[in-house]
């Protein structure tokens, strides 16, 4: 199938990159067993694939894309830890904290964090768009995604409030920033890549970020339902974390058939979005994306 196809191509070129960096050993060796666990790299492929929409090629995107799945992949060591989720399996291995200890665990996120930054900053490409070259542009969107107003943010709201009642407005702005910020930058930063040698219609880079928008309310959920539904085995990662940290979840609070119900939704919405942009290139691999993934396993 020429879905599998295209994802299989990406995500080899993404698993081949990031085997690169971080060969050494000490923090690297901490910073490489969380980074090269697996993971379905549907950030780095995202990024790829809307370089390649908005009429560039997925190799110039690869370094942007890399970058994001670094700050992941921090994001989830730092969300194991005892503090916050307190999980002990990620990606199908013991988490960070388990097999380094907690003090390497953070230093390993914050080092992967900084990573982000300086692999993003180094990309090689001839870009430039408007005075700013498309390398600043994603480091700031990237920035943007993962600090206060983004994903940091998203989780300081979403663990301060363990044990709390939640409306749907706040699980939704919980949502949209502990996960939606990332996968937003993930798909502006590949419309980024894609600036400098050809024109690229600023109708892209407002379509990208609506399609992230919906696709990361859409995950999230995804991801809550998995965790009340699934097997670790399956997954990857414990079952019932949520429960166990009497986290309210749109699970908690709408049930898990309404759940699944409303993850199409937004996938529907995330695909709505798309269209709105005069893209280059074409766009079908991300249609097809968004709905494998509301109804994904893992
Ligand atoms: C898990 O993200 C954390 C959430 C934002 C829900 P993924 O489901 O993308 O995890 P990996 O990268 O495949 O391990
Ligand atoms: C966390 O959401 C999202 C992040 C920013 C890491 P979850 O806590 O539900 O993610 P999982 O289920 O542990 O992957
Ligand atoms: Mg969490
Ligand atoms: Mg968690
Ligand atoms: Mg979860």
């Amino acid at each position: 199938m020429e879905f599998q196809r295209q994802l299989e191509t990406a995500r080899e070129l993404v698993e081949a990159r990031l085997r690169t960096f971080f060969s050494g050993g000490g923090l690297e060796e901490a910073m490489r067993y969380s980074l090269l666990a697996g993971g379905k790299r549907v950030r780095p492929i995202l990024t790829m694939k809307f370089c390649e929409a908005a009429g560039g090629v997925l190799e110039e995107a690869l370094d942007f894309g890399c970058g994001v799945e670094m700050l992941h992949t921090y994001s989830l060591i730092h969300d194991d830890l005892p503090c916050m989720d307190n999980d002990d399996l990620r990606r199908g291995m013991p988490t960070s904290h388990k097999k380094f200890g907690e003090c390497v665990a953070v230093l390993a996120g914050d080092a992967l964090q900084a990573a982000a930054f300086q692999t993003v900053l180094s990309a090689e490409g001839e870009w430039r768009h408007g005075g700013r070259t498309a390398v600043a542009l994603a480091a700031k969107i990237l920035a943007e995604a993962a600090g206060e107003e983004g994903m940091c943010g998203g989780q300081y709201e979403d663990t301060a409030g363990d044990g709390q009642p939640r409306t749907s407005e706040d699980l939704t702005e919980i949502n949209d920033k502990k996960t939606g910020a990332l996968l937003r930058a993930a798909c502006m930063m590949g419309v980024c890549a894609s600036m400098g040698r050809r024109e690229v219609d600023g109708s892209c880079m407002d379509a990208a970020r609506d399609y992230a928008t919906n696709l990361g309310l859409a995950f999230q959920i995804r991801d809550d339902i998995l965790d009340a539904v699934s097997t670790a085995e399956e997954l990857g990662k414990p079952i019932g974390s949520d429960a166990a940290n009497r986290k309210a979840t749109y699970v908690t609070l709408l049930g898990v058939e309404a759940c699944e119900a409303l993850v199409l939704d937004y996938t529907a919405r995330a695909k709505e979005a798309l269209e709105r942009g005069r893209w280059l290139g074409d766009t079908a691999f991300l249609m097809e994306l968004a709905d494998s993934l509301a109804v994904r396993r893992s």
